[in-house]
């Protein structure tokens, strides 16, 4: 009997167009399903839209349409990204579906027959944006506590479930089942969010302040708090989307994976929801990081909201499936940047992975006749058994430690792969095939080296085939291998020496074309668009959807002299430079700024030798915040001139101390 494995995301709203973040957490459960699937176990994958409430009410009286309307609109906006993306879900939830409602107004009335759920008045600060209230405690400056929009004091009455009731099972829950809540550091958060008492959930909205929602069963003159309608998703797709009723086969979830802004409301709502319900809890709840874009959150007024289908449509879908799950650790927050991307691209992507394949098969092509030479296989050679017992370890143990539930190391998992990555053009260095071809007595030994090459390529096609399907999909084409990806391949123990001999092989197109910085057309992929298209260009709102500056009329923004007196630049002087491993942009330098030495890493590595650079006096933008460029801290930033290349840094002649200010 196969394994059920039941992964989901969050729904998302449909309040506007999809974003990196929401591919971000959709193409983590994807590669976990498909990993599953590979290991022969029973997935079903959910994924979905939360199309009630505030937000999406406010959203289609924008566009001057019914709620219905505009998520329909937005629904296939969802759908295409998520083909383009090549997700492989099995289950696409909208909560408008009408057995979907049926199964929440079935747990309202549950927990109201129960006397879990009561009417009471209640005076609170209410989010409007956050749809929520907040008590006297929570409210600072009259500001929300989580979005820091003004709230507004109501008073009305409304249903409250009893989840105050539960505060101890829950703790005693999470501290029983370390697994439960992930990572660890998102677990403490929680149990101390539990240390302050809990209160009942308000889980209605009178009709008189929002129709776009769940009707109670049990009072007509109010709608189901939108979260109450989102959550109860991941039970009710159950009993309709897969092909039977399967409640049963796939409750509680295997890993619910979210952002880390919503994991109060899973870890919090959800379970008490689902104790009060008594059903079994989620094994893992998994809170990811964060993606901003130029250290900033992404916002349509600040015009900084990555696009992934125009990411894609430039860079490939594989690359961007890669990028976003090497760059930064699942459970951390990132910074996105387009010329992290090609840095990943080009090195790792083209010169690694690709130059493997395409090498190993113009070598077979050239010395084996297209075909995979039978190799000598009882083989005393250091280098080969290097490379044999890496990839079984790879297989075998590596990837699944990385990638189960409780842990989810994307980024490590990628790292182990490219170590073998590594080692196989390494191997293909060290034994020179080419000179192997010349001497007519190794021609045994140049037969079994195409061999382990074709064989680590094998094992990395497999490797791969979660996170980058498509890319498997050409390896597999290329080396010739009829593997068929719909199948359990990962469920046996893959065998070092399975490749077959004699099959042929056949040059494809390159897996990852090297991307030229001057050639990018759409320099920063951001979404320019508003949701509704007929009132793209006309709409005037003040709402911050709509900025100042629409993107139809650029114009350049003034700043203030405070404005610039916040940036901090200072004289530095280089002490040391050296070339960041990989990347032929990126230089890391060593900075006295006189009270401290930074690191920095600036992408002048086109411009400038290391050597040139050290002992001269640069400025330096000093209270920038921390970054990581490919895996590198970057303390601040070198001034440099330059469009698109840069042409040069600025140096200062004069003796100056460093840490002088530069105004
Ligand atoms: N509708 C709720 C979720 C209900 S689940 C029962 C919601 N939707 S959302 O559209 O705002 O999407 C939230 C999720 O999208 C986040 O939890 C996260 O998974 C993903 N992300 C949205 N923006 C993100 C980033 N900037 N970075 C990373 N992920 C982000 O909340």
């Amino acid at each position: 009997m196969t394994q059920p494995f039941y992964i989901t995301t969050p729904i998302y709203y449909v309040n506007d167009v999809p974003h990196i973040g929401h591919a971000y957490t959709t193409i983590a459960a994807d590669v976990l399903a498909r990993f599953r699937r590979l290991h022969g176990d029973d997935v079903f994958f959910l994924t979905g839209l939360d199309e009630h409430g505030q937000k999406v009410q406010q959203a289609a009286a924008k566009a001057n349409i019914s709620p219905q309307a505009h998520c329909d609109r937005l629904t296939p906006q969802f759908k295409n990204l998520w083909g383009k993306l090549m997700m492989s879900h099995d289950g696409f939830i909208r909560t408008t579906d009408p057995q979907h409602q049926t199964v929440v107004q079935g747990f309202l009335q549950t927990l109201y027959d129960k006397d879990l759920i009561y009417r009471a008045e209640y005076t609170g600060w209410y989010c409007t944006f956050d749809e929520r209230f907040w008590t006297e405690k929570d409210v600072e400056g009259g500001l929300c506590p989580d979005c820091k929009r003004p709230v507004e004091q109501l008073s009305e009455s409304n249903y409250f479930f009893r989840m105050s009731q539960y505060q101890d099972r829950l703790k005693a829950h999470i501290n029983d089942h370390p697994e439960f809540i992930r990572p660890v550091s998102r677990r403490n958060e929680i149990l101390g969010f539990l240390e302050k008492p809990l209160e009942d959930l308000s889980i209605s909205r009178p009709k008189s302040r929002l129709t776009w929602g769940i009707e109670l069963p049990f009072d007509a003159d109010y709608v189901t708090y939108v979260w109450f309608d989102a959550l109860t998703n991941y039970v009710s797709a159950l009993d309709y989307l897969p092909p039977s009723p399967s409640r049963d086969r796939y409750w509680p979830a295997t890993v619910h994976l979210v952002g880390k802004d919503i994991l109060t409301t899973h870890a919090v709502y959800w379970s008490t929801m689902l104790m009060a319900l008594e059903l079994p809890l989620p094994q893992t709840i998994f809170a990811h990081g964060w993606w901003t874009v130029g250290g900033e959150k992404m916002s349509k007024s600040r015009g900084n909201v990555v696009n992934p289908n125009s990411v894609v449509d430039e860079f490939g879908v594989d690359a961007f499936r890669y990028f976003l799950l090497r760059e930064v650790p699942f459970g951390q927050d990132g910074d996105y940047s387009q010329e992290a991307l090609i840095g990943r691209n080009n090195s790792d992507l083209a010169n690694g992975l690709g130059n493997l394949l395409s090498r190993t098969v113009t070598l077979i092509q050239r010395f084996a006749n297209s075909t995979i030479p039978a190799p000598v296989r009882s083989t005393e050679d250091e280098l080969d058994r290097e490379l044999q017992t890496e990839a079984q370890t790879l297989l075998q143990t590596t990837l699944p430690h990385h990638l189960s539930p409780e842990r989810i190391e994307f980024n490590r998992a990628l790292e182990s792969i490219w170590g073998l990555v590594q080692l196989g053009n390494q191997y293909i260095d060290k034994t020179a095939p080419w000179v192997l071809a010349k001497d007519p007595a190794k021609q045994e030994r140049l037969h079994t080296v195409l061999y382990n090459a074709a064989e680590t390529l094998r094992i990395l096609c497999l490797a791969n085939a979660a996170f980058m399907p498509s890319t498997a999909q050409n390896m597999n084409e290329q080396l010739g291998l009829s593997l068929d990806f719909s199948r359990p391949l990962l469920s046996q123990k893959i065998t070092w020496g399975d490749l077959a001999i004699g099959t042929t092989v056949q040059k494809g197109q390159a897996l990852f074309p090297r991307i030229d910085v001057t050639t990018v057309k759409n320099e920063k992929n951001v979404i320019s668009q508003e949701v509704n298209p007929a009132k793209q260009k006309s709409s005037k709102s003040s709402n911050e959807e709509t900025s100042k500056n629409s993107p139809e009329t650029p114009t350049e923004e003034q700043i203030s002299i405070e404005d610039f007196m916040k940036v901090q630049l200072k004289v530095g002087k280089v002490l040391e430079a050296e070339r960041v491993p990989k990347s032929n942009k990126l230089l890391k330098l060593q900075v006295d700024l006189g009270s401290e030495r930074r690191q920095i890493v600036a992408g002048i590595g086109k411009k400038y030798e290391p050597d040139h650079l050290v002992g001269q006096t640069i400025v330096v933008v000093a209270n920038l915040k921390p970054a990581n460029l490919m895996g590198v801290e970057s303390q601040g930033m070198v001034l440099a001139a330059g469009d698109k290349e840069v042409g040069g840094i600025i140096t200062i002649k004069e003796d100056i101390l460093p840490g002088t200010h530069v105004k």
